[in-house]
């Protein structure tokens, strides 16, 4: 978590610094500040937005062509002035901006008082640059050596920009589990923590690696060595994103206008794939790798968050199509648990970032272990993408509301693919169905429209929950995780507390909370669970619960029970929560509005969770 931006050439830093930060904001957003170089360093830095910062420093002098920037996700010290980046050594010469965690901060932190340094933020981060500053002007040090003999007694997490205000010719900087990515421009450098703030300016960059120093130069040089001292030829790749992509155009908010994006971003993330006319039905991420896949064992999905729902929708689609057993772990518990995983398990990672700490080290652990790792990622040239030996990614392009949709649904339409793929193959699906399947398929984005409609009815009734306290979300089979996900949905936004729950699993304990004041949203289509969905509906009005159900179209069975219901098109089962979960975003989506909650900027939410 944790954005930051640099920049050094011969154009004004502080415009380039601020919309980077902007674009960064949902990687946190608890403060933000920056440092700027012209004949002296001046730093700014203010609790709060960006936007708060930017009012800060009206008048000021905002004059430079080098400059660090950083919008926060508070670990070490609570989110205020003080605590906010960038941090300066004692003597005020060296500036750093860091997104991570420095683990061993306290020992540093005692060693460094006990040499007189005194610290004015509770941060890790001021740990950092005071270390850096006395290693150099112990022996003289040039910057980029002090900071490899720091990080060689740093334990943590880091993505790190320094700025010397002795020599603002250049700009160093490193990392360690944490992405940093180097523009070049001519004669210009920027760094970021991932390249939507390079947007605009270049499509050159380099994915720095872990362990790896960067110095940048005004007059247009850069080297990249390990932190080994081991120089490195640079990789540099073309940058596939457009503007329009990142900013909001006519919606109100980027959630919005990413729930809206699905019909186009599930289309993207079939294209190429799937042509049902032909009956063909391609993953080139499996067959790279084809072997290993068929024969595996078993699958293991590791993700976070609303990824690891993806993943549980994967199980049910793995197991049901492809007839492969499929284990799905939360990867904060996978890493830490000494989990049995072999040389013939396949482990694939659910992120929309590619960045999620936790998720990067459960990977890093089977690799160890010898299983082939495989990739459903949606952030191109992301960490985990790098690591993986193959994967498919999702093409949503780039995903800004920190409450994540159109990722979840390009995740759950790739692990689909998949699951069609290999069960095809392995001859689990019949010829017929698989055409069926193909044809089904390629309706999807336009059946993804379909379901939009309901906008306009949710919005209304979403009047009626504002002062609601708790929500319980059923389904059954596919359905199920995406209840999770719509409760998922609806606490992250508008802070009301919601269960998901599988319908049956209601009667033994969530059953006791429901009385005239409890919303219950059912997901009820009209496919293999259809009566016992209907039974469980019944059950919960029958203790008064209020039923919110999403029905298939022309359904008139659970209309006639439930309190209000939503229509969204019929599909083959197994593409149910692509359809399914459309009605749960829309529907947090307006409750937290008409809470008058931040719905693109939650609190204590962040979108890429680097830290573990
Ligand atoms: C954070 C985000 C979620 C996301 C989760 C996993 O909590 O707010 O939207 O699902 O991280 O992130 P990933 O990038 O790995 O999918």
């Amino acid at each position: 978590m944790c954005g930051i931006v640099a920049y050094i050439g011969k154009k004004e830093a502080y415009p380039i610094i601020i919309k980077g930060l902007k674009r960064l904001e949902y990687r946190g957003y608890d403060s933000a500040g920056v440092a700027l170089f012209n004949e002296d360093l001046r730093v700014y830095k203010k609790k709060g937005k960006v936007n708060d910062l930017v009012s800060f420093v009206k008048g000021k002098n905002l004059e430079g062509h080098v400059g660090i920037g950083h919008t926060r996700w508070a670990t070490h010290g609570e989110p205020n002035d003080i605590n906010a980046h960038p941090h300066t050594s004692d003597d005020g010469r060296l500036t750093i901006i860091h997104n991570g965690i420095i683990e061993n901060y306290a020992t540093l932190k005692e060693a460094l008082i006990k040499e007189g340094h005194t610290f004015t933020s509770d941060t890790d981060t001021e740990v950092l640059i005071h270390l850096i500053g006395t290693l150099q002007d112990k022996d003289n040090l040039k910057l980029e050596e002090a900071v490899r003999i720091a990080l060689s007694q740093v334990v943590g997490a880091y993505a790190i920009v320094i700025l010397d205000k002795d020599d603002p010719t250049k700009l160093v900087a490193a990392r360690k589990a944490s992405p940093l990515v180097l523009g070049i421009g001519q004669n210009e450098f920027f760094l970021a923590s991932d390249a939507t703030p390079l947007v605009g300016y270049t499509s050159q960059v380099v994915y720095l690696n872990d362990e790896e120093i960067a110095v940048v130069s005004n007059d247009g040089t850069f080297e990249i060595k390990t932190f080994d001292n081991e120089i490195q030829t640079p990789y540099v790749q073309r940058l596939n994103m457009n503007i329009e992509k990142l900013e909001k155009g006519d919606y109100e908010h980027f959630m919005l206008k990413e729930i809206y994006e699905q019909p186009n971003t599930i289309a993207d993330c079939m294209r190429g794939r799937v042509n049902a006319a032909a009956g063909w039905l391609k993953m080139g991420g499996i067959e790279v790798q084809e072997e290993r896949i068929f024969n595996a064992k078993r699958f293991i999905m590791a993700a976070c968050g609303t990824s690891w729902h993806a993943a549980l929708i994967g199980e049910y689609l793995f197991e049901e199509l492809a007839r492969i057993p499929v284990e799905v772990e939360y990867a904060s518990e996978l890493r830490y648990r000494n989990p049995i995983i072999n040389k013939d398990d396949v482990v694939i990672a659910l992120s929309q970032s590619g960045e999620t700490a936790d998720t990067m080290a459960a990977l890093e652990l089977a690799k160890e272990k010898g299983a082939l790792i495989y990739g459903i990622v949606n952030s191109v040239g992301s960490s985990i993408s790098r690591i993986t030996d193959s994967g498919s990614y999702i093409h949503a392009g780039p995903e800004i509301g920190v409450a994540s949709t159109k990722a979840f649904t390009g995740q759950v339409t790739a692990l689909t693919l998949m699951a069609i793929y290999m069960g095809y193959k392995r001859g689990t699906i019949p010829k017929s169905y698989y055409h069926q399947l193909l044809e089904g398929l390629e309706k999807i984005p336009a059946k993804v429209k379909e379901a939009l409609e309901c906008d306009n009815q949710i919005k209304k009734l979403a009047t009626k929950f504002i002062n609601t306290n708790h929500t319980l979300y059923l389904g059954r089979g596919y359905n199920f995780p995406v209840a999770l996900e719509g409760a998922l949905k609806l606490k992250e936004i508008s802070y009301i507390h919601a269960e998901g729950y599988p319908a049956a699993e209601m009667k033994h304990g969530p059953i006791a909370l429901i009385d005239e004041n409890m919303p219950v949203v059912v997901i009820a289509t009209n496919k293999s669970a259809y009566e016992k969905i209907a039974s469980n509906i019944q059950e919960v009005k029958a203790r008064k619960g209020i039923v919110i159900a999403i029905v298939t179209k022309g359904d008139t069975e659970i209309s006639k029970i439930a309190d209000y219901t939503i229509e969204i098109p019929d599909t083959e089962e197994p593409f149910t929560p692509l359809l399914s979960v459309i009605p749960l975003q829309l529907l947090s989506y307006h409750i937290a509005l008409a809470r008058g909650c931040n719905v693109d900027q939650p609190r204590n939410l962040a979108k890429s969770v680097t830290v573990e």
